[in-house]
């Protein structure tokens, strides 16, 4: 039997501050496995972008043990967790996060520069990716000149470009139109049928019922699962 791609063995994350420790994730055991569609869904601060930067390894747990198509996480050094990063992941924030000095094809050429494509090739397929988020017009836009639904189509190129099997969102239609919101979210479940696994995080239920898996956390901790 093939590993989950996720998996959670009492994960934790605690802040330390000033007045205390904040469990923002508290000993979370979960399976994530391939192919999966799963909502974080939960009130604000309950951990969901806690929970979801430790899976995209931006974040390190406190304790407890996260592995990733069963390797360890703790056992990679940085450049392991860099290269693990740049081809099994793409992460998708609710402020996009683009280069602003970067046009939206060299955005998109990023993960694949970092892996060493050589130009011609991640050119074209920065592109094509941009094709696919319908957004072949706008290739030379810098991020000041695209919409809040343009940047995070862009984004969505970016963290397809290197064909990751998990892709991480934290809130992606938070900040659209409900017009722009479900067009995402039709690109989310294209991804979905295409195989790639799913993790996204969203105040909505709406948006929540149409992954096959909802979980909601509540202080640091699993609810339920539906
Ligand atoms: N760097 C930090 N230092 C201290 N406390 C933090 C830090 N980041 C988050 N927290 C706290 O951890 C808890 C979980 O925060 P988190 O951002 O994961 O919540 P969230 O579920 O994503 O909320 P929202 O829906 O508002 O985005 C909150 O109580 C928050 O105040
Ligand atoms: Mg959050």
């Amino acid at each position: 039997m093939s590993s989950p791609v996720l998996e959670l063995r009492k994960l934790t994350r605690h802040y330390p501050t000033p007045a205390g420790p904040v469990m923002a994730v508290h000993e979370l055991d979960l399976r994530v496995e391939r192919g999966d569609f799963m909502a974080l869904l939960g009130p604000s601060g309950c951990g969901k972008s806690s929970l979801l930067n430790l899976l995209g390894c931006l974040d390190r747990p406190s304790c407890g043990e996260l592995l990733i198509d069963g390797v360890a996480v703790s056992s990679l050094d940085d450049d392991g967790l860099a290269r693990l990063r740049n081809h099994k992941i793409g992460f998708v924030f609710q402020h996009y996060h683009l280069l602003p000095r970067m046009s939206a094809v060299r955005n998109v050429e990023l993960p694949m520069m970092y892996a060493g494509i050589p130009p011609a090739e991640r050119r074209q397929r920065a592109v094509e990716g941009l094709e696919r988020v319908r957004m072949a017009h706008r290739l030379e836009h810098t991020p000041s000149m695209l919409s809040g639904g343009e940047s995070q189509r862009v984004a969505i190129a970016r963290a397809l470009a290197m064909n990751p099997s998990l892709v991480l969102a934290d809130e992606p239609t938070g900040n659209l139109d409900t017009r722009t919101g479900e067009e995402i979210m039709q690109l989310f479940e294209k991804m979905h049928r295409e195989g790639t696994t799913l993790v996204m995080v969203t105040h909505s239920p709406e948006m929540a019922e149409r992954a096959d898996r909802i979980l909601r956390l509540r202080d640091g901790r699993i609810e339920s699962e539906t």
